[in-house]
């Protein structure tokens, strides 16, 4: 009754009652005429019957009439409905966050696209699987769900907890979930509804900010260290000059020269540390990207070093220009180049893939070796200045943080994806600047 009441309050019962009003007026009004102009003289027992057969007539079509309305509105109102309920399944479908539900029990009774993608899992294979199944069991043993539902109990909702979940693959995910209890229209729990966020790459990101920041402020000491070094350094390889000028002695002069080979190479470092951290002051040109990939090969195919490499170049026609300082990222590539040589010594069949691929605003590089690969603890090391696992003398540890700092400036990114053993791939991206 009270729905029922609900209802036509809803419909619009001030609607009904006038039209209805209108009704009555227009058949009472044309019986009127009717009695007035045609039924002058009918005895009055048929005026009787006439008068109750016009009530009854009236009643009956004022109630088809209001059956119809409602009806109507019925209708409207379903339509309403299904509308809102579509758009917000909708809404639910397309997330790009993971949005699962549970009965009561804790099984599985929704899985949208968001968490398709996610966690791998299709819906139809997890849908009345228990949630425990994407639960690391390290965390079961933790008794983290307990936790959750303390919290949830306590609070009606947990919001914003970090956690791990597992995907198909059995892989760990980074996640950000917020949970709380689905309600029936009596107030009574029904089931729970959760709500993933992947917090991967915005660790990633995070990771990246601070490694930038690190290596700005080891930058900023090294610029200052390397200028201090410079000066006498410079003093110190005149005077060995004038040394070597003065002496006829074949000994002297031997060590003399190993002597200056030594402050070259100091030089070297100094030089490579003055670049890492200055800003750069250099002209900056429209390059074609692929143009720069086959010089810098072109120019290592003559070194011993990279006789029996292998190079294979797979490179996007029709690349937009970027902008850049030609000799900078000609430097990146060759040091990367270098590093993949390095890497592949005792390789067997020692080749460098290099791709480039316009994606969206950027141009993607990758540079691929099949080399001896990064040991997991050490690649989040590899871009710090002096980082290097090469023999004193062979390496300077410059090379990547270096190309960091360079890449850094024109706005791109790069970092490394290694397996220990298998090989790396560098993988840079340079952002396409538009004309204005
Ligand atoms: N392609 C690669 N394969 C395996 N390890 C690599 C590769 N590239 C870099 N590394 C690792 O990263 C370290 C740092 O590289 P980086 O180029 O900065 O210095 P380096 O090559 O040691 O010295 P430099 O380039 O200054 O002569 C290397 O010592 C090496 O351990
Ligand atoms: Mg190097």
């Amino acid at each position: 009754m009270k729905d029922i009441l609900k209802f036509l309050r809803e419909a619009r019962i001030g609607y009904l009652l006038f039209t209805s009003l209108i009704v009555l007026g227009v058949i009472f009004g044309a019986f009127e005429i009717i009695d007035q102009t045609l039924l002058k003289d009918i005895p009055p027992e048929t005026m009787r019957w006439l008068y109750f057969s016009r009530g009854a007539l009236a009643a009956l079509l004022l109630m088809i009439w209001a059956a119809w309305t409602v009806y109507n509105y019925r209708e409207y109102y379903e339509d309403q409905l299904q509308a809102t309920k579509l758009r917000y399944s909708d809404i639910i479908e397309h997330s790009a966050e993971a949005i699962i539900s549970l009965d009561t029990e804790g099984r599985i009774t929704s899985w949208n696209r968001g968490a398709e993608q996610m966690l791998g899992w299709h819906r139809d294979e997890i849908i009345g699987e228990s949630i425990n199944l994407i639960v690391p069991d390290k965390l079961i043993e933790l008794e983290e769900l307990e936790h959750i539902d303390a919290e949830i109990q306590r609070r009606g909702y947990i919001q914003n907890f970090e956690t791990e979940r597992l995907t198909k693959k059995g892989e760990k995910k980074l996640v950000n979930l917020t949970e709380s209890y689905v309600r029936n229209k009596d107030n009574e729990t029904v089931g729970r509804s959760l709500i993933l966020r992947d917090l991967t790459d915005v660790k990633m990101r995070e990771e990246q900010i601070q490694q930038s920041e690190r290596l700005a402020t080891v930058g900023h000491m090294a610029a200052g260290v390397a200028h201090e070094v410079g000066n006498p350094l410079t003093a110190i390889s005149s005077l060995v000059q004038v040394c070597q000028r003065k002496t006829n002695d074949e000994f002297i002069q031997d060590q003399l020269k190993k002597v200056r080979e030594h402050i070259q190479r100091i030089n070297k470092i100094v030089r490579e540390l003055v670049d890492f951290s200055r800003p750069s002051s250099m002209q900056t040109e429209h390059v074609q990207i692929n143009e720069v990939i086959k010089s810098a090969v072109g120019l290592l195919k003559h070194d011993a070093r990279c006789r029996d490499v292998n190079f294979k170049l797979n490179l996007a026609d029709n690349l937009p220009s970027i902008t850049c300082v030609p000799d900078q990222i000609h430097q990146v590539l060759v040091n990367l180049l270098l590093n993949a040589v390095d890497a592949m010594k005792e390789t067997a069949k020692p080749k460098i893939t290099i791709f480039t691929l316009k994606q969206q605003n950027n141009i993607k590089l990758t540079v691929a070796d099949v080399g001896k690969g990064i040991r997991e603890e050490n690649q989040p090391r590899i871009f710090e200045p002096f980082f290097t696992t090469k023999d004193v003398g062979r390496g300077t540890g410059l090379g990547l943080s270096v190309s960091h700092g360079i890449i850094n400036k024109m706005g791109g990114a790069i970092h490394a994806e290694s397996e220990y053993g298998k090989g790396t791939t560098f993988i840079i991206k340079l952002p396409i600047k538009t004309e204005e």
